[in-house]
């Protein structure tokens, strides 16, 4: 069964804001870096390298069921923020809007009799379980450290042994 050009259109749309994902986050790393917060800046980036698997993931699901990729522009992120809770805050707003719209394709490919379309979405719906909570359990660590130095210094640390999926130039 090949796509609907409904369903074509709504994941060309999700490819787009994985993209936006992946901007955003490199914006919020390269804002932590500013901050000298580089162990919350690898977080981040690292997140923003995910954020482009979810959208390769879509854009070679879109080819094998025989539809189209359009890409379109990315919007411009943010490029500054105020501390480390606000990125971070806002990155889990940012999860939760991006959950609504996977739900919001599950419920058209429900709509569609799309199986295999939603068999595919239920890898996003259990993803974004894991990407509500990551940024979640970061905001609360904040909250709890406060302004206390050492504590975001630890936090800091901690966050800088996530490891990416691949290697930037910059990095080696
Ligand atoms: Fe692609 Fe963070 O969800």
């Amino acid at each position: 069964m090949v796509l609907s050009k409904k369903m074509e259109k709504a994941l060309n749309d999700q490819i787009n804001a994985e993209m936006y994902s992946s901007y955003l986050y490199l914006s919020m790393a390269s804002d932590l870096n500013s901050k000298a917060l580089d162990g919350f800046s690898n977080w981040m980036k690292t997140q923003a390298q995910e954020e482009l698997y979810h959208a390769m993931k879509l854009y070679d699901f879109v080819l094998e069921r025989g539809g189209s990729v359009t890409l379109d522009a990315i919007e411009a992120p943010q490029t500054e923020w105020e501390n480390p809770l606000a990125i971070f805050q806002g990155a889990y707003k940012h999860e939760l809007l991006v959950t609504r719209l996977i739900n919001n394709l599950v419920d058209l490919a429900i709509k569609e009799k799309d199986h295999a379309t939603n068999n595919f979405l239920q890898w996003y719906v259990k993803e974004q379980v894991e990407e509500e909570a990551s940024a979640d359990e970061i905001v609360q660590k904040l909250k709890l450290i406060g302004n206390q130095g050492n504590g975001i210094f630890m936090l800091d640390k901690e966050m800088g042994a996530r490891i990416p999926l691949f290697t930037f130039p910059t990095d080696e």
